[in-house]
């Protein structure tokens, strides 16, 4: 919706360098800048910049991208609210295509009803300084105002219609249609909030989407939420995430747990990097998200059946987004706790230890499967294989999944290959690939593992083209094979730029951006991120160029004689083939001298 030529003049004024330094300092050493890579944890620098390619990756984890995917990945942003930010650091705002049918990509309602919620919170806020009784609830909670303040709690007066006071215009679909009303049989609108304690929902770039209001006293319910609006879908959002993000990146993970008072009391006490789901279960969504925030998260849940449960379903929500260098684990604390009370009971200390210590996914899943069937039968061992069937074929990381099997065919006293044919899996080749084998911290960077496979002629030709974009405007588009990924991208350059749609001087991060959302998306940032690293010298380049396509001639005429000269073994020619076969033999044997 935003018209790709806004992009790439978006991209050609902004430097990935500068993007990235606002939140990751970087340090310059030889062409690429590098820090800390933010999105795995490590010692030394392996995340690098590069200012000619406009491009990082980061030769550790492999993450690499635009300045677009860099705010996408590092602030949680979706593209659109990615470009948004970039265009406001440029000063240039976004242009929308046809803004006449299509509808533009955030309703102007929705921006209404941010205005709104902001203007709620902040009156919350201000009730709360003038309620001793709710002051001093948070005080005995052992909350100061500082962390109030932090996580922008407030307090909804125990009146019928105080918003009436900050919305003169009380009566407007808008305050329904944001969840702070709700209108009776009668026609009567009143405050859903009355008499509680108010914990602003904020999405990831921190506007307030909803409120969760807490009784002082022991009323019903306990909790009440907003309910779902433009602007909030439950199970997509996690309280305190914005909160959280800093800390988690300190601490390396993240946790997750059930209550706002368990979020702000664990915060309260030094452990930043935590953070609730909405009185919902753990949705694939929060997964997701989490995944993109740390590689290890810890589910905090309270001891008790409930607990157990919910654990569970996180489980099960997590299966499809596994990955072999994440660990998700379960932390179960003792029966009468939840995290509240225990970090305020233990300490931090005792806290963080026991989430270091939490029992890791593959342990969790076998120990409840195992409780629900009697192993010391021949009927519960299978029944246990049975059961973890429809769970492990949901796990897609090779080598989770293989653990899996592993320690299931222990419990069963199966072998492995009999779990692997009671579950429907091909039997495994003698090694797991070499890459997913070695373990995260002894990875082998991914520059390496490019490099040992020297590209094809048409992937030598696809670097360079990344390199010097306009080097696509000598490329004749018919000489480019296609049947491989990475001809297939060439040949959509060459296309592209041949109507005109890239600009042969766009830099490398333009070029791929505009392939966002394309079947080339991947391949084109996979080779652009592996250049950063790498790059072709300007000598050798040329050169390099002139007999890659000669090559690439030299391979279509070769492969254009044998279709022929099959055809004419088996069928005759016509005058034409046979024309035009000549034509090749002699221009074959002019290429030879
Ligand atoms: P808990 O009942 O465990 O509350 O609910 P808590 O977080 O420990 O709260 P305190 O310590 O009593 O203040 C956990 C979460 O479930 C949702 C809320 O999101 C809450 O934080 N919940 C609970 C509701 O939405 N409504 C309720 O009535 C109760
Ligand atoms: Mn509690």
């Amino acid at each position: 919706m935003i018209p790709q030529s806004f992009i790439q003049d978006l991209l050609a004024r902004v430097d990935i360098v500068d993007i990235i330094d606002r939140h990751l300092p970087l340090k310059k050493s030889g062409a690429n800048y590098f820090a800390c890579c933010p999105f795995h944890g490590e010692k030394s620098p392996s995340f690098s910049v590069s200012p000619s390619k406009q491009f990082y990756h980061c030769f550790g984890c492999g993450v690499h991208g635009t300045a677009i995917g860099f705010l996408m990945e590092y602030s949680g942003l979706n593209f659109i609210e990615a470009v948004e930010e970039l265009a406001r650091q440029v000063g240039m705002s976004v242009p929308r295509d046809a803004p006449g049918d299509r509808a533009p990509a955030r309703p102007p309602v929705q921006e209404g009803l941010y205005e709104i919620m902001a203007k709620a919170a902040r009156h919350f806020r201000d009730q709360l300084k003038r309620a001793p009784a709710a002051i001093d609830y948070l005080k005995r909670r052992g909350l100061t105002g500082e962390v109030a303040a932090r996580f922008g709690i407030g307090f909804a007066p125990d009146d019928w219609q105080t918003l009436r006071t900050v919305f003169p215009d009380y009566e407007s679909g808008l305050l329904a249609d944001a969840g702070l009303v709700i209108d009776h049989e009668g026609g009567r609108r009143y405050d859903r909030f009355r008499n509680r304690i108010m914990f602003p929902i904020q999405d990831r770039r921190g506007r307030v989407i909803a409120f969760g209001g807490r009784v002082l006293d022991g009323g019903e319910p306990k909790y009440l939420n907003s309910p779902e609006t433009p602007l909030f879908e439950k199970g997509r959002e996690l309280y305190g995430l914005v909160q959280a993000q800093q800390p988690i990146r300190e601490a390396g993970y993240v946790l997750v747990v059930e209550g706002y008072m368990d979020v702000v009391a664990l915060a309260q006490f030094g452990v930043g990097n935590a953070v609730a789901t909405l009185g919902t279960a753990t949705t694939p969504h929060h997964i997701a998200t989490l995944l993109r925030q740390a590689d290890r998260i810890v589910f905090c849940f309270d001891g008790d059946a409930a607990g157990r449960k919910a654990a569970w379903r996180a489980l099960e929500s997590s299966l499809e987004s596994l990955r072999d260098d994440a660990t998700l684990a379960f932390l179960f604390l003792p029966e009468r706790h939840d995290p509240d009370s225990f970090v305020r009971e233990q300490g931090a200390d005792a806290f963080r230890q026991a989430a270091q210590s939490a029992r890791p996914l593959a342990q969790f899943l076998l120990d409840e499967l195992s409780t629900r069937c009697t192993l010391d039968t021949a009927e519960g061992r299978a029944r246990l294989v049975h059961d973890a069937r429809p769970l492990v074929t949901r796990v897609a990381a090779p080598l989770l999944r293989l653990q899996l099997v592993k320690s299931i065919a222990e419990a069963a006293d199966f072998t492995q290959a009999e779990v692997e044919q009671a579950f429907g899996f091909k039997p495994q080749r003698a090694a797991a690939p070499a890459r997913e084998a070695t373990p995260r911290a002894g990875r082998r960077p991914a520059s390496q593992q490019a490099r040992r496979r020297p590209p094809s002629a048409v992937g030598t030709l696809l670097r360079l083209v990344l390199q010097y974009p306009g080097w696509a405007a000598r490329l004749p588009v018919d000489l480019v094979p296609t049947d491989d990924a990475e001809g297939a991208a060439l040949a959509a350059i060459v296309d592209a730029m041949s109507v005109g749609e890239l600009e042969p001087n766009a830099g490398l991060g333009a070029l791929v951006e505009s392939f966002r959302e394309t079947p080339h998306q991947a391949v084109l940032s996979k080779v652009a991120a592996e250049l950063v690293g790498t790059e072709f010298d300007d000598a050798v380049a040329e050169p390099l160029f002139e007999d890659t396509l000669r090559k690439l001639h030299a391979d279509a005429l070769h492969a254009e004689i044998v279709a022929l000269t099959d055809a004419e073994r088996t069928s005759g020619l016509g005058s034409r083939d046979r024309h035009r076969l000549a034509q090749l033999l002699l221009e074959r044997a002019s290429l030879k001298k």
